[in-house]
């Protein structure tokens, strides 16, 4: 068995790095719907790493593009310069996108910087189309945007924003989530588009002349799986509409086959203005993210004088000639495997599958859409947290079963080329393990 690392000089992000310092769970290898730890030992992967890994782990079509584009051009500067393969990338990007509207792309390393880099141009675009007032950002309540300055400012995490400033001129509606009503929906839960018009009332609050944009992810999945009432993405939609108030899909998670389109924006039939994604952009093999605008938003900030930088804005990594590869290649291999396809055909299963834990003891609620399940349990009278973090580490240590989890929600995502096989695994194993906790 190969020894374990010093492990003591790497800050890990997110984590409780006493407790997992004191037994650690470290992934060594991966292939297809598979991790392997340290001694071998194989632990099928549920949640498709973090939410990235769609296409499963180490394809070799994938793999061999990032190794050739490695050995063929290492870097670029992204500023004034360019690569040809990063334009080939955006233009890739844009096949999928929802509509022939959506024309430019801007490539980011990860979800924060593509959520920070939004606001920036949602910002910087109602100044360019002449509403200067313009300038506050609406979020949701019970929100995950990553942890840029932005992101945590228009998130919904308490934890996230404790011992941070903020932006200022931010305001929040409500999230969608009513176990009294909608509890073991499957789907979409049928209860709830009425809460869209708690944008109204932020409009009524501000003045709609005052609100530059509202960002919203199709499908909350950090804060444990939070699906969209029925009409409630159009009714918003509509709003922003109306109240000229650009729309921001936040599709990090969303993005890429999960729930079998490209992006949510398809499955819902609602299009957004920005898109914001990351994470299955690459199939999670290098590190990207990209905003997705249309055109118009695009040319708002090209009537300067052509020889001036048009967004002053920017990454030293901002597609970068792996991450490019991995993106091309990344979409060929959706498109090539089928994979949203299969991700569509699997999803009544899953469905079925994850609502049959219903009546395990402890869980109190079960979401679904396309390949993507929140299992909710009782929290511990006081201790709030520890029985899905229980839950969590004896999966792993125990169970070989990588979940995930949010306080007592255990959020499920496999890779999208799971088989029904490896949906038996995982809810076999949590009707065993989640009772005994
Ligand atoms: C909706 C959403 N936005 C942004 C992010 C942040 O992405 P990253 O961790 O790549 O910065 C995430 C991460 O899970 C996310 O789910």
């Amino acid at each position: 068995m190969t020894s374990l690392p010093n492990l003591e000089h790497l800050w890990m992000p997110f984590s409780a790095n006493r407790d997992f310092k004191s037994a650690p769970r470290l992934m060594n290898e991966a292939e297809g719907m598979y991790y392997k730890k340290q001694d071998g030992t194989p632990v099928l992967d549920g949640t498709a790493g973090l939410w990235c890994c769609n296409a499963g782990h180490s394809h070799e079509k994938i793999v061999h593009a990032i190794q050739d584009q490695a050995a063929k051009l290492d870097f670029a500067p992204s500023f004034q310069m360019g690569h040809p393969l990063g334009f080939e990338a955006a233009e890739k990007l844009l096949s999928i996108a929802p509509s022939n509207d959506f024309q430019y792309v801007f490539f980011t390393n990860s979800g924060s910087e593509s959520v920070d880099t939004a606001l920036k141009i949602a910002l910087g675009y109602q100044q360019h189309v002449g509403n200067p007032e313009k300038k506050i950002l609406i979020g949701r309540n019970r929100a995950y945007h990553g942890v840029g300055f932005g992101g945590i400012s228009l998130g919904g995490l308490p934890y996230n924003k404790t011992h941070f400033s903020l932006l200022n001129n931010v305001d929040h509606i409500c999230d969608t989530h009513n176990p009294e009503k909608n509890a073991f929906s499957k789907g979409q839960p049928d209860w709830g588009k009425e809460l869209a018009d708690d944008l109204l009332k932020v409009i009524e609050k501000h003045g709609a002349d005052q609100i530059a944009a509202f960002i919203t992810e199709p499908v909350a999945g950090s804060t444990g799986v939070l699906i969209p009432p029925k009409g409630y993405l159009d009714r918003i939609r509509q709003i922003c509409t109306e109240y000229n108030i650009l729309l921001i899909f936040d599709e990090v998670i969303t993005g890429f086959g999960r729930l079998g389109d490209p992006f949510a924006a398809q499955h819902f039939n609602v299009e957004p203005d920005i898109i914001t994604c990351a994470k299955g952009l690459t199939s999670g093999t290098v590190p990207m993210g990209a905003v997705i605008v249309k055109k118009e938003i695009y040319d708002a900030f090209q009537q300067r004088d052509p020889k001036v930088i048009d967004l002053f804005h920017g990454y030293t990594y901002s597609a970068h000639p792996l991450a490019s590869a991995a993106m091309i290649a990344a979409l060929d291999v959706y498109s090539n495997d089928g994979l949203f396809k299969h991700a569509n055909t699997l999803s009544p299963y899953w469905e079925e599958k994850c609502h049959s834990l219903k009546g395990t003891d402890h869980i109190i609620d079960i979401r679904n859409l396309g390949l993507v399940a929140g299992i909710e349990m009782a929290p511990r009278d006081e201790k709030p947290g520890t029985r899905g973090y229980n839950v969590f580490t004896d999966a792993f240590h125990n169970h070989n079963l990588l979940i995930r989890i949010t306080g007592d929600t255990i959020a499920l995502s496999p890779p999208l080329i799971a088989e029904k096989e490896h949906i038996d695994i995982i809810i076999e194993t949590l009707r065993t393990i989640i009772p005994s906790h």
